[in-house]
């Protein structure tokens, strides 16, 4: 949610905040923003709507600036306008913004007094706030420590006083924040993509820490105001990972990436196809008797798809929850329940409550977690980092593919921990890991199949997934996927379940696409297909090949996607891969913009 970039040093800073701009545009997009120091003066430029069209607003402003901070919204407080949008500037002092005040009524009362507010964000306020306390303080380190104290709710701030022009402070609470140094060039972002062509060295500031950069200079301070050193982390992608490499869109780039997360995950967690991999890189988890998987959207369908296989190969009880709900539900503490956080970001609020609420219930944690260092990595009791590297498109593929893939691969392990399984058994799927290579790069190699079907589809105004146990999970994501980037109403439902009222939404070419990956649930499925049919629907059926070999005289469908053979533990995947070209090409044809799409932003960190 919003991006933030400052910048110091020997280059134009306007230039510099609207490549990082770009860079963080996905975390949104409804309007941007800039400050900078010209002429020993504060100047700020907005505009409405995207990075681009800041960008033009700035080709006239040829004046020379090395010290500039940046921001591009995604609404939270107020409508996307220019007033709205930041940096915002209050008596002498300016600010972006990432997070959400929540207390700022309370603050907008105090300040009244002294300061008028224009806007309607939350934002202003804190900004008068680190004003007032500067006039009071009369330094400005005391004054954000003192801004600190009264500010409730979650903040990645970045701040100029209008006296000290050539530095940007800056200070955080539950929202993401790195700062970088190369040379006489320094830097402080939301994320490391914001910076990558400049340096991959960061330094991540912690919350009762401040920062400050400017003159060739990077300085930390402690709760005591203190100076202090600090660690420096190391991103180990490059700059190609936040490059598109010559694909239309992210999300296309990122689906073609997927063989090459499966490769890093096999590399760093399995490198032998040995269980004891597994044991030796994940940990024990025969102490547990219950599993609760948490996370939001499709993280959350990642550990709906999960279940099954816990409950099926790990014979062990598994609660799937939506991190929203489980935050405000009464949790019963349980010694033997692991809590598992999945979360691409590391940031998204709900799930990093629900994280923090496990923990104070004295729950062991694990997270599966994409960001490096993020919150939710740096909270949980125990880390598997999924490996994907720098995920752009707002809707997520490859991440979700990461996170199901060591999902699988934990329920391998536990399922060998719990002695459902033995040695050899164990390895027999692990061995399928070269499969899943081999089936993906045929389905990516296939693209064309998908972009067929696509074609004749992408007018309809809407659609269903259905599909029973985890075929109903892997729906979930198919559905998602397909209505947050084409905007085409869509849902999916338990195969079984639709008689029981949403049949009634089906009509003349309703298209319903079934996906059947076990042997068992087959025929049913296929009924509850052939019901819908028989109510005008056309059918896409999803399926494996040797199931289709055996319901190959039974045509009963419109169109039909097959994916070849492979363990239970890795189906999944290689249909998802299909379904995330499906949802590309349908929002192609629509044009759509694919890796923007309306009302959303990547990493929600508010509420
Ligand atoms: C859908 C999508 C979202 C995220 C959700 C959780 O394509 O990307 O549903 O999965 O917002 O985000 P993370 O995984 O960052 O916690």
């Amino acid at each position: 949610m919003c991006g933030i970039i400052g910048y110091t040093g020997v280059n134009d800073a306007k230039k510099v905040i609207i490549s990082g701009l770009h860079a963080l545009e996905y975390r949104g997009y409804d309007s941007s923003g800039i400050a900078f120091n010209e002429n020993n003066k504060i100047k700020i430029i907005k505009s409405k709507g995207k990075v681009s069209l800041l960008e033009d607003k700035l080709k006239n402003n040829n004046s020379i600036s090395n010290v500039g901070i940046g921001h591009t919204r995604w609404a939270t407080h107020g409508e996307p306008n220019e007033i709205n949008a930041h940096p915002h500037k209050v008596g002498h002092t300016t600010v972006v913004h990432n997070g959400i005040i929540e207390n700022y009524i309370d603050l907008k009362n105090k300040l009244k007094e002294n300061y008028q507010f224009i806007s309607e964000t939350d934002t202003e306020v804190a900004c008068a706030l680190i004003d007032y306390c500067y006039s009071q303080k009369k330094d400005k380190l005391k004054a954000l420590q003192e801004a600190k104290k009264e500010i409730i709710g979650s903040y990645a701030l970045a701040i100029i006083f209008d006296d000290e022009p050539n530095v940007i402070y800056t200070i955080r609470k539950d929202s993401p924040l790195i700062l970088a140094k190369k040379n006489n060039d320094c830097f402080l972002a939301s994320d490391i993509a914001a910076i990558l062509s400049f340096t991959n060295k960061y330094y991540i500031l912690n919350p009762d820490e401040i920062a400050k950069i400017g003159n060739g200079k990077l300085i930390f301070y402690n709760d005591n105001l203190k100076e202090i050193t600090k660690d420096i982390n190391e991103y180990t992608g490059t700059i190609n990972d936040v490059m598109k490499n010559g694909y239309k869109h992210f999300m296309l780039k990122e689906i073609f990436d997927e063989p090459t997360v499966y490769n890093n995950i096999i590399n760093k967690y399995v490198p032998n196809y040995d269980v004891k991999d597994l044991e030796k890189n994940f940990g024990n988890f025969s102490k547990y008797e219950k599993i609760t998987i948490i996370g939001c959207g499709s993280a959350y369908h990642a550990g709906m798809a999960a279940k099954s296989l816990f409950e099926e190969y790990a014979n062990i009880e598994v609660n799937v929850e939506m991190a929203s709900e489980y935050r405000y539900k009464k949790v019963i503490p349980n010694s033997k329940e692991l809590i598992i956080l999945i979360s691409q970001s590391g940031e998204t609020a709900d799930t990093l409550e629900a994280l923090r609420k496990a923990k104070s219930n004295q729950m062991d944690t694990l997270g599966i977690i994409n960001v490096l260092s993020s919150s939710i990595a740096r909270e949980s009791d125990k880390v598997i980092y999924c490996l994907a590297g720098c995920e752009i498109a707002v809707a997520t593929t490859k991440a979700y593919l990461a996170q199901l893939l060591i999902l699988s691969l934990l329920s391998i392990l536990m399922a060998y921990q719990r002695k459902e399984i033995d040695n050899n058994q164990a390895n027999n799927y692990l061995k399928d890991l070269k499969l899943l290579l081999k089936n993906t790069q045929l389905i990516l190699d296939n693209k064309d199949t998908y972009e067929k079907i696509a074609k004749k589809v992408y007018q309809d105004k809407e659609m269903f997934f259905i599909g029973r146990n985890i075929d109903y999970a892997l729906c979930m994501e198919a559905s998602l996927k397909m209505k947050e980037i084409s905007y085409i109403h869509s849902e999916a439902y338990p195969a079984g379940e639709l008689k029981h009222g949403t049949i009634s939404l089906i009509e003349d070419n309703t298209l319903v696409t079934g996906i059947i990956t076990k042997q068992n649930i087959a025929a049913k499925t296929i009924s509850n297909l052939k019901e819908t049919k028989a109510r005008g629907s056309k059918i896409l059926l999803v399926t494996t090949n040797s199931l289709y070999q055996d319901y190959q005289n039974d045509k009963f469908y419109q169109e039909i996607i097959i994916v070849d053979d492979i363990n239970q533990f890795f189906v999944p995947l290689t249909i998802i891969t299909t379904m995330q070209f499906l949802s590309y090409y349908v929002a192609l044809y629509k044009g759509e913009d694919i890796d923007q799409p309306r009302n959303l932003a990547k990493s929600v960190t508010v509420e």
